[in-house]
């Protein structure tokens, strides 16, 4: 098992690049068993999430190109699924498999997916995804730990959804199977994250009729056939936020291009207001000065536009050098601290009241090993090894590579004394 070894104490400084958002890879990805025809990606993240997801939509039987090398592009042609399944051993690496069941039942009409079951960060339960389809006429069952799904005659219709909670995957799958079905969807409290848009950009490439994107209605025209599409994916906005977020921890003075700060403002306002200054004047880029000596701040974690929980555990990790009290609410997962006593470990003063996070500072933090307990948790505690003095060492790195692109080479152009070691 890979492992971090990080130097703290180093400011970064230069330019990096963004890559493509992971999580509108996936559900892109997804899309393109949608279609018979050729589905072509581009800036799809070199990242453990997007093989997993190459290696799930090959046993559906889909032809999956994913080059090693060159600008991220993946070819994806599903002459016909085969093998309408998603098995276990596949969705308990990567819970955004669940991402293919729209698809499959809307385009064969049956499609057999494991449950995702809960993770680190908390239950994640995915009833919101199966009574949407149920309400275009699919039959739903659950048993032997699979979920399985059968079309009504005649396909999949459309039908008035109201989400009873805001899902990203959720919405993402329920406009899959909405663009193929038959008559009018209306879809409301839906996600407005960015990806959301991606997909249902994508889907209007392939011939969908989408209305209301980035607002919580959105409409669906069923188009019963689709086509083939090339598309290039967005920035990835969480990522970006963590290079923003590690500028600003490291006092540094980095440039962060191929990005799309419109899609972080509330990182941005958040994080000019610990003192960060942050600018977005040249198109898709941010250039970001640390202030030296963060100030506390407040943040709640909400659905896009508001701050995203994606970014908590790298906030907390900023929040430990500020000088005074941040409270940090974690509002999406009821799980989502497991990094903080891993960063107690490097000297943090952190209290943990059920969904609220206390943070005093400012700590010296001390280099220590670490363990990773998911993505995002592994993100935080790099950032908190970037700042803390000696060395350390953050264990479970297959965490961060599931969605962050080759972190540690970039961090150390900038850099920051960090090196894989098997
Ligand atoms: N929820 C339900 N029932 C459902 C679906 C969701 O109760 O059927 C609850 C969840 O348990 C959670 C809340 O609703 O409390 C929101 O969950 P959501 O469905 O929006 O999360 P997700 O779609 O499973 C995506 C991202 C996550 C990100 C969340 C929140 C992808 C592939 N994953 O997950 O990303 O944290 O939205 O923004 O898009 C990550 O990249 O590290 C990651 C975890």
């Amino acid at each position: 098992m890979d492992k971090f070894l990080i130097t703290g104490g180093r400011r970064l400084e230069g330019t990096v690049a963004v890559s493509g958002a992971k999580n509108a890879a996936l559900p892109a990805m997804a899309a393109a068993l949608l279609t018979d025809q050729t589905v072509m990606l581009h800036n799809v993240p070199r990242v453990r999430d997007i093989s997993t997801m190459g290696r799930l939509l090959a046993h559906i039987q889909a032809e999956v190109e994913i080059p090693a090398a060159g600008d991220g592009a993946v070819r994806i042609r599903t002459e016909k699924i085969s093998h309408a399944e998603a098995p276990y051993d596949l969705v308990r690496t990567m819970r955004a498999s669940v991402l293919v069941l729209g698809p499959l039942v809307a385009r064969s009409g049956y499609a057999r997916v494991s449950l995702p079951g809960g993770c680190a960060i908390g239950a994640r339960p995915v009833d919101l995804h199966i009574k949407a389809l149920e309400q275009m006429g699919a039959q739903i069952g659950t048993e032997h730990g699979y979920i399985e799904a059968r079309a009504p005659a005649g396909g999949l219709r459309g039908a008035h959804i109201v989400f009873e909670k805001i899902t990203v995957t959720g919405t993402e799958n329920v406009l899959m199977a909405a663009a193929l079905a038959s008559g009018k969807t209306v879809l409301e409290n839906c996600a407005r994250e960015p990806e959301v848009g991606d997909l249902a950009e994508l889907l209007v490439k392939m011939g969908a009729r989408i209305e209301g994107v980035g607002t919580a209605t959105i409409r669906v025209e069923g188009a019963g056939h689709l086509g083939g599409a090339e598309h290039t994916v967005i920035p990835d906005r969480i990522e970006t936020g963590t290079l923003v977020a590690a500028a600003a921890i490291t006092g540094g003075n980095v440039r962060i291009t191929r990005a799309e700060p419109a899609h972080i403002a509330a990182v941005i306002a958040k994080l000019s207001e610990t003192g960060a200054a942050i600018d977005t004047f040249e198109p898709g880029t941010l250039c970001v000065q640390g202030s030296g000596q963060p100030a506390p701040a407040d943040v709640t974690t909400q659905e896009y536009p508001g701050f995203p929980t994606d970014m908590q555990a790298q906030y907390m990790a900023l929040a430990t050098q500020a000088d005074g009290t941040s409270v940090i609410t974690e509002t999406i997962f009821e799980n989502r601290f497991l990094h903080a006593s891993e960063m107690a470990r490097m000297g943090a003063d952190i209290a943990i009241e059920g969904r609220r996070a206390v943070v005093r500072g400012p700590s010296r933090l001390t280099g220590t090993a670490v363990m990773a307990s998911d993505l995002r948790a592994s993100a935080g505690l790099v950032l908190a090894a970037l700042v803390a003095k000696g060395e350390t060492v953050v264990d479970r790195v297959y965490h961060i590579d599931r969605g962050y692109e080759r972190i540690e080479e970039k961090l150390s152009r900038l850099g920051a004394q960090i090196r894989r070691i098997s």
